[in-house]
Order: structure tokens, then sequence, then C-alpha cells
């Protein structure tokens, strides 16, 4: 019998002789220990004619059997495997003589699981709340992966709104629930973004050949990564891109691979190309893909991934996460999680609801900074509101003195603008930049086309109104006050 841990497949079969288990299209199949046993001797030698002698020797080594006996644990291998008896598509049976598998079969080392210590965050500070769906989305998937099904999975929301941390709670779960896979974790990063190509494909593929086992069969299955993450030199790309799959089914036979790259909105083109080529051939893997990112980064840097994101999202070639803002509901719960003993007011739920529009970054740091807005989300603000050109900045700015709400006719009169050009920049600042969000469009009672405004985070809008001298803001709201005397009359 054998004495390393092998799988053998063989159509949807798979043998795994570590586990003595036999499954179909990754369910089990019930198999007792002697049809196993007489499954693997002939797995064993497959494509050779193996005695009745030789097998009864392997499986009934210390007693005496009747040759009768062993062909009705025969017949039953072959109904375990659904073969009919003139259907010699897995045991020819040679007369007189033996048995001999003849079916193609895929022999594998199995290869023990590794990064599933990654699976413990080192970023979550806080247990999560809510994402129940969206953790059942991704658990789907994993099944599915298992199976044999592998896909990829995008998770898309604003900056800070919990796409790391719904990752981290869904490998959290996958370990308690006492699964085991191989992960492959790796994040763009924003300084990578021209430079080195495969950046985030490298570092997600050392951490996972710090495995022996794993480098190893890296090293012959994706031999140009393997000298990547050596630092031996670099590939051919469109080598590259075979052996990455080549590797990813080479080491899933029995536990599946989940591959993760954050913040894709800084991937380099050569990453995107990359996923462009296993998105679409996952299908048969026990590969699980999750890819996060902000879509608005990728607008307003007309990334490459925009298109590829659509052309997959298009053909139904993978599944998009989009992850709303926290409800007043969550924000009880993470408040009766974090603070359980603390005295909060009735409505300090609904306050900060209201203050953080339910993004858990901006709730993290307002609790933390209490009621004062903590100097991390004013410099993350500011480093948004700055990349904006002057036109767009000065309008958000004046558009803030109407309030969280505004109207586009309103403010092309209080800056004395055009309200084509106003209402084309507002669009921008909507589509591009995520900032605002268009509510309706309205005629005003002077009977003047406009379009109705709302800034997407209340705390931009006090950080525009705030980032005004107070002689300016007298001047504006003056200004303000006349455009709504044209256009609202008294
Ligand atoms: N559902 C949640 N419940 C409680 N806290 C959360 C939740 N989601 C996120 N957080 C916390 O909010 C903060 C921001 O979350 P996270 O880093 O996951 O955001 P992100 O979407 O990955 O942002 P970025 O686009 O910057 O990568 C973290 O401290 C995280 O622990
Ligand atoms: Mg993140």
């Amino acid at each position: 019998m054998l004495t390393k841990r092998r799988i053998y497949e063989f159509d949807e079969f798979r043998v795994d002789t570590g586990l003595f288990l036999l499954s179909r299209a990754g369910r089990a199949r019930p198999i007792s220990p002697t049809v196993f046993k007489i499954l693997l001797s002939l797995l064993e030698r497959a494509g050779e004619a193996v005695t009745k002698e030789e097998l009864m020797k392997c499986v009934w080594p210390d007693s005496f059997v009747e040759e009768g006996n062993l062909n009705r644990n025969v017949s039953t291998l072959r109904k375990v495997l659904e073969e009919k008896p003139s259907d010699h598509r897995y045991i020819e049976t040679i007369p007189k003589t033996g048995y001999r598998f003849v079916a193609p079969i895929r022999v594998i080392n199995y290869q023990p699981p590794t990064g599933t210590a990654r699976t413990v965050s080192n970023t979550r500070a806080y247990q999560i709340v809510g994402r129940e769906f969206e953790r059942d989305t991704l658990s789907q998937a994993y099944d599915r992966a298992q199976q044999g099904r592998g896909d990829v999975v995008c998770i898309s929301g604003d900056v800070g709104v919990g796409k790391t941390a719904l990752i981290d709670a869904f490998l959290d779960d996958l370990k308690r629930d006492g699964q085991t896979f191989h992960l492959a974790r790796g994040r763009c990063s924003e300084s990578f973004t021209e430079g080195e190509p495969f950046m985030p494909w490298i570092e997600s593929l050392s951490a996972l050949a710090q495995e022996p086992t794993i480098s190893t069969v890296m090293a012959k299955s994706a031999p140009s990564w393997h000298r990547e993450i050596s630092h031996n030199g670099s590939g051919v790309p469109r080598r590259m891109h075979r052996e990455l799959l080549e590797f990813c089914r080479q080491i899933s036979p029995v536990h599946p691979l989940i591959i993760v790259i954050d913040d894709f909105h800084w991937a380099d083109v050569g990453s995107v190309d990359l996923l462009a080529f296993l998105a679409t051939r996952l299908e048969s893997t026990r590969v699980l893909m999750i890819i996060a990112y902000r879509v608005v980064e990728m607008k307003v840097k007309s990334h490459p991934f925009l298109r590829l994101r659509s052309d997959l999202l298009g053909r139904g070639a993978c599944t998009e996460i989009r992850l709303a803002p926290l409800t007043r509901k969550h924000i009880e719960q993470y408040l009766a999680i974090e603070q359980p003993n603390a005295d909060y007011p009735p409505d300090y739920a609904e306050i900060l609801h209201a203050k953080s529009d339910g993004n858990p970054l901006f709730l993290r740091e307002l609790l933390r900074g209490r009621d004062e807005k903590s100097d991390s989300i004013r410099h993350m603000i500011r480093a948004r509101l700055d990349r904006l050109d002057d036109t767009h900045r000065q309008l958000l700015v004046t558009a803030s003195v109407q309030g969280r709400e505004f109207d586009s006719a309103v403010l092309a009169a209080t800056m004395q603008m055009h309200s084509e050009d106003v209402e084309e920049a507002l669009h921008e600042l909507d589509e591009l930049h995520g900032l605002i969000q268009r509510i309706r469009e309205e005629e005003l009672p002077d009977g003047k086309f406009s379009v109705r405004y709302r800034f997407v985070y209340g705390l931009h809008q006090e950080a525009c109104y705030a980032s005004l001298a107070p002689t300016r803001k007298a001047a504006l709201s003056a200004a303000l006050a006349e455009a709504f005397l044209t256009h609202y009359g008294n």
C-alpha cells in the first residue's frame, strides 16, 4: 500500500489516499475500506494488469479469501464508479488473470495547506457588524471553488467602507468553520502603479511559497514565478500567465486556493492583463480569486481594470459585491460591541450615522476623537479635495454654503458662471469623483431648469465650508442670498 499521501484524479473523480476519500465533483462517495483498497491498488499501477493474486494479497494480506469475494468487490467498485458491466471505461477485466485501470489519471503529490495564518487579520482592529449577505456570497463562491468551479469575486466600494475588513472576516469565518485552504494574499501599492509589473501577484505568491513543498511545485510548474519571488530574474509575461494557471491547478487538488488582491485600483497594467487571462480560466479549478478596489479611484485615473471589469461583469465571468454604507442599526451594534458599558445618549447612534454617513472608517475615527474630527479624517478629506482641479474645488466649496444639498442653477448664479458649464462640472464631480450625488432635475419657481445635488458625505461638505475664510464666507453668503432671491423670488 502507499506510504505517501497522493491524490488521483480521473474524469470527475478524485481519490485522496490520506483521507481514504473518494469524491465525485466535490461530493464524497460512500465506499468500503476493502473496495477503496482495491481501487488504490489498481490506481497505483494504472495502465498495467494487476493479477487477482496480487490484488488479494494486497487487500487481505493475512487471511485466505476466495476469488469470488474479490470479484464481488470489484463489481461493487464498478457500481461506485457508475460503470456498467459491459462498459470498461475505468476497469478492464483481463480474462482469467486480473484487472487493469484503463482511464487516464492525474497523480498529484499531496501538499499541506499554507498561508492560513494570514487569515488572522493584521489590519482589523474591530469585530465587524453587518455584511451577512456579503459573507454569504463569498462563502458560496468558496463552496463552488471547493467543488472545482472556481470563480472571481470582486468587492467594490468607497474608501473606508470595509472591503479589507470584509475579506478578513470571510477568511476568519472559513477558519472558524475548520476549512483548510491555501491562501495567496497581496495588495497593490500606489507607488508601484507604473513601474514594477506583477507586484501584487509576486507578493501574494511569495507568502504562499514560504511552505517548502509549495515552493518545490512552483519551481517545477511556474519557474518564472519562482525566479521572480527569489529575485533571480524576471519572466516573459505570456509564459508567466500559463505557468501561474498551471501552478494554481497543481497546488489545489485537495485544498482550494484563495487568491486575494486588495487595492486593485492601483494595479499595474501587467497585473490587469494577468487577471484577464486567469478570470476566464478558473471554471474548472479549485481557485477562488477575490479582488477589491475603489471604482472612483479607477475612474479618476481611467484605470485599465475599468474596461476589464465591465467586460467580465457583462459576460457574467465574475460576481461583484458592492459594499454599501452601514445602517443606523449596524452602528448601534457596533457601539454595543466596542463599548458595551459606555453610557451613550439614546440618539448617539443616530448622530454618528448622520455624521459618518455609515462609512465605517469615518465612524471609527469619529469615535476615536469623540465628536472632534480626528486628524486622520481631516487628512483623508483634504487629500481627496486636493486632487480636484481649481474649478471643481471652487464649485464644491461654493456649493457647501448652500448646505448638504444644493441647486446647480443657484450655484451658477452665485459663482457667476454659465449654467451649462456648472452642470457639466457637477456631472464630473458625481460620475468621476463620486463626491456628490445627483438627486433630481427640477424647475425653480422662476421657471429656470436646475439639478439638485447632495454631498455624498456630510463630512466633505463641512470640510469645504470650513475651508472658507470668514470674509469669503460672508461674501458668498451674500451672493447666495441674491441668487436665491432671483430664482425663488420673495
Ligand atoms: N462592517 C464593519 N463593522 C465594523 N467596522 C468595520 C466594518 N467595516 C470596516 N470596518 C472598520 O473600518 C475601517 C475601514 O475599513 P477597511 O480598511 O476595511 O476599508 P476599505 O474599504 O478596505 O478601505 P480602503 O479603500 O482604504 O482600502 C477599519 O478600521 C475596519 O476595521
Ligand atoms: Mg482596504
